[in-house]
């Protein structure tokens, strides 16, 4: 039997109004979350990997479509039961610096979910702080920090002030959007390594926004890759680095520096152009990059098909490509 899923997401568009058109910044996306799983979802800049993390969450109020959190339809849920759900599902931001408040103390940012959600009054002094000590232990921040301003830390240890004020009201349910892009490589591995870990402990679930696929091989357990707000390829993670099926998919692995100086690998670069997401025609987005495009492709939307079993992608040419 598979997994209990605790996020599954259907048919979900966020589209903007702008001047120039209605900006479809996600459109008709849907997958699934099991419980303490991670999903990676991948893509170049501006393809909606944010918009739809914050979607799921109603920070952007979606257009339509259904966002089910433990079976039950979110979207539908009132003020009150919104901020009763904010305790089950947290952002952890890529640069912390600013989303944190330059005039607070890491323990004041700390705090600031525990006494907005009322589970500590800010009279309850001791308790709370006793409180925000456990938080810092648990991501590694030297107590040293208590009172340190955010300028006064770096990268690394701010990312840890992000995670530790998101997990403070003990969430079942994460959206990590590019939380270590803004990091120096050698802190990048730490602060996963930490969330790693305390999806272990803590049986989270999360959706781990990332432009690099490199990032996400060894901590997803599945693979959303999206062009231009739609899903061109999702599988396990295993499934996507053996056999990817989208010519996207594969020219982003190719994109993967290699450690090894003999390997040669063949890089793919992407020509051509892309397609405006304003008003979209129907039709493969990714027709005007795509060295195998032909007249099928254009015209009316591809589906996301299930190619292999459990593993979809939206390309009409995958049998003949692959
Ligand atoms: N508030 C907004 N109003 C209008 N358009 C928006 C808004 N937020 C995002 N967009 C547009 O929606 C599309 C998706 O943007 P989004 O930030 O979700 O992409 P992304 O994949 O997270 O990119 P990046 O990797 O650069 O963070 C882009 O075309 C962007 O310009
Ligand atoms: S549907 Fe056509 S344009 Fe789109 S990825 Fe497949 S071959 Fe390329
Ligand atoms: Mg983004």
């Amino acid at each position: 039997m598979g997994k209990e899923n605790l996020l599954e997401v259907r048919h979900l568009k966020k589209y903007f109004s702008t001047a120039a058109g209605q900006l479809h910044a996600v459109d008709d996306v849907s997958f699934d979350i099991a419980k303490g799983e991670t999903l990676g979802v991948v893509g170049e800049s501006g393809c909606g990997k944010s918009t739809l993390g914050r979607a799921v969450l109603r920070l952007h109020e979606p257009t339509s479509g259904e966002v089910l959190f433990d079976g039950k339809n979110i979207l539908s849920y009132g003020k009150s039961e919104m901020k009763a759900l904010k305790r089950d599902m947290q952002l952890i931001f890529q640069d912390p610096f600013s989303s944190l408040n330059p005039r607070m103390t890491v323990s004041q940012s700390i705090a600031l979910p525990l006494t907005i959600q009322g589970v500590y009054k800010k009279k309850d002094n001791e308790a709370l702080n006793k409180k925000v000590r456990e938080m810092m232990d648990l991501v590694g921040l030297a107590q040293r920090f208590v009172n340190s301003y955010p300028h006064e830390l770096d990268g690394g240890r701010r990312q840890r002030i992000g995670i530790a004020r998101a997990l403070a009201l003990n969430p079942r349910f994460i959206v990590c959007d590019e939380p270590v892009s803004a990091l120096d490589v050698s802190i990048q591995a730490q602060i996963l390594n930490l969330m790693q870990d305390l999806q272990r402990d803590m049986g989270l679930t999360y959706m781990f926004i990332t432009h690099d696929l490199s990032v996400v091989k060894h901590l997803a357990d599945k693979i959303m890759v999206m062009y231009l707000g739609m899903v061109v390829e999702y599988c396990d993670v295993k499934q996507l680095f053996a056999k990817p099926l989208h010519p996207y998919t594969k020219a982003l692995l190719s994109a993967i520096p290699v450690p090894d100086p003999d390997v040669e690998m063949d890089r793919i670069i992407l020509k051509g152009e892309i397609s405006s997401p304003i008003d979209p025609k129907p039709g493969c987005r990714f027709a005007g990059r795509c060295i195998y495009a032909t007249d099928a492709c254009r015209g009316k939307d591809i589906p996301l098909t299930e190619e292999e079993p459990g593993h979809f992608t939206a390309c009409i040419r995958s049998k003949e490509i692959n």
